[in-house]
């Protein structure tokens, strides 16, 4: 099975965005990556939901909403309405991490928990079995263009050990500093899904390096 592909429109020329947004489309990319920064848990604010909505005007993929903000259950029912697919939270950022999965499936979206570079994964051994959707955060969250934390690898094979010992589906995604040097080795771990975001669209023909990523 080929690998989702999400490129991140944290990267993209946001003076452009409806151009970025249709390379998109007509790309193999699988989703849109929509990474939401607030300023409070990460040291950066990225777009809120203006934008948002102009960009799932012209998306005609599934739009994999990263929330790296605190109290995330304030806008569940907003980034639905703004037609989120899936919904990922951090694991740090969430006191009731089970509750607010629940509410975020039974909003129809799929659920996703993300983890920074130092949280453990058996820090999520008992929500597994109700997530879509792990992702490893590759570098710590904020901004795009940092490099790839090699520590990752293992933690995305404990991932897949977790999938394989109780048979659970959820998709491993990873995220942050994703490239064409290290994307064989992350898929090989067991990632299933990778976000890039600098590495496709500071390329110079993102199309292209969508497809050298889709190929690995
Ligand atoms: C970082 C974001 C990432 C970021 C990845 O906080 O979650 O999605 O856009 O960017 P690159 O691929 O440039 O590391
Ligand atoms: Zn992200």
């Amino acid at each position: 099975m080929s690998i989702i592909l999400a490129p991140s429109l944290l990267a993209a020329d946001f003076a452009n965005l409806q151009k970025d947004i249709q390379l998109v489309n007509e790309s193999h990319a699988d989703w849109f990556h929509i990474d939401i920064m607030d300023g409070v848990f990460v040291p950066n604010i990225s777009f809120g939901f203006p934008v948002l909505e102009s960009i799932q005007k012209y998306a005609q993929k599934p739009l994999d909403v990263h929330l790296m903000i605190i109290q995330p259950e304030r806008y569940f029912e907003t980034f639905k309405k703004y037609g989120a697919h899936i919904l990922t939270i951090h694991y740090e950022a969430c006191t009731h991490l089970h509750r607010n999965i629940q509410q975020i499936k039974q909003l129809g979206m799929k659920a996703g928990v993300a983890i920074n570079p130092h949280t453990p994964v058996n820090l999520i051994e008992d929500i597994a079995h109700e997530i879509d959707l792990l992702l490893i955060m590759s570098v710590n969250p904020g901004y795009g263009g940092q490099s790839f934390i090699k520590h990752s690898y293992k933690k995305i094979e404990q991932a897949h050990q977790l999938k394989t010992k109780y048979n659970y589906n959820f998709i491993i995604e990873v995220d942050g500093g994703v490239n064409a040097t290290n994307a064989s080795q992350l898929v090989q771990a067991g990632a299933n899904a990778l976000v890039a975001g600098s590495f496709v669209f500071h390329s110079d023909n993102p199309a292209d390096t969508i497809n050298k990523l889709k190929e690995v």
